[in-house]
């Protein structure tokens, strides 16, 4: 199985989800599942929270098929706060009502993916609440135009950063 994400870049993203001190009933956005491999340690982080982890699964490396293995395996870890959804983030964002608590963006790294992802699932995002993502460096550049651009110099962040030069992260005005 691929691994996406780093031992210590999912450190870091367990770290940034326990310093947000999330109240009970949280909504945590995850974009981009893949084989659980950042989800299971952001829901055990924040048990009392509900992590939405959305995928198309109709990627080269994740297929329609994981859907039911991710599903069956969150039920044998035990693992009851994440809810699997098989969507465009885009499609799924649009009609999404309410507000998030937290938000990991790591689908798809292309520049208009990147930022219609920042638009939709950001302008959810509570004051205060920790916007984040992966792969700030590489892609030809893409991700970091868009985070630049939609994160880094916009009024509606502060305290933009990176970590490890993949991990990006701001708050939300
Ligand atoms: C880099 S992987 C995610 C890795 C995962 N966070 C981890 O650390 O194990 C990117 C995932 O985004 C999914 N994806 C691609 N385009 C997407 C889209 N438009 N909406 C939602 N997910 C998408 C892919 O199917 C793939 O599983």
């Amino acid at each position: 199985m691929k691994k996406y994400t780093q031992d210590k870049d999912i450190e870091f993203l367990v770290g940034l989800v326990i310093e947000a001190k999330l109240p009970d009933d949280s909504i945590i956005v995850e974009i981009g599942t893949a084989s659980l491999g950042t989800t299971v340690h952001i829901a055990k982080a924040a048990p009392n929270s509900s992590v939405v982890t959305i995928d198309t699964y109709n990627s080269p490396k994740v297929r329609a098929k994981d859907f039911e293995v991710n599903f069956k395996l969150l039920q044998k870890l035990e693992i009851y706060n994440v809810r699997l959804i098989q969507s465009t983030s885009e499609a799924f964002g649009n009609k999404y009502k309410g507000a998030i608590d937290f938000l990991w963006i790591d689908g798809y790294h292309a520049y208009e993916f990147v930022k219609k992802d920042i638009e939709i699932w950001g302008s959810k995002l509570k004051t205060g609440c920790i916007i984040c993502g992966h792969d700030y460096t590489g892609h030809d550049g893409n991700v970091t135009r868009a985070v630049d651009e939609l994160v880094r110099d916009s009024d509606d962040y502060e305290d933009f950063n990176v970590y490890n030069n993949l991990i990006w992260y701001a708050k939300r005005k």
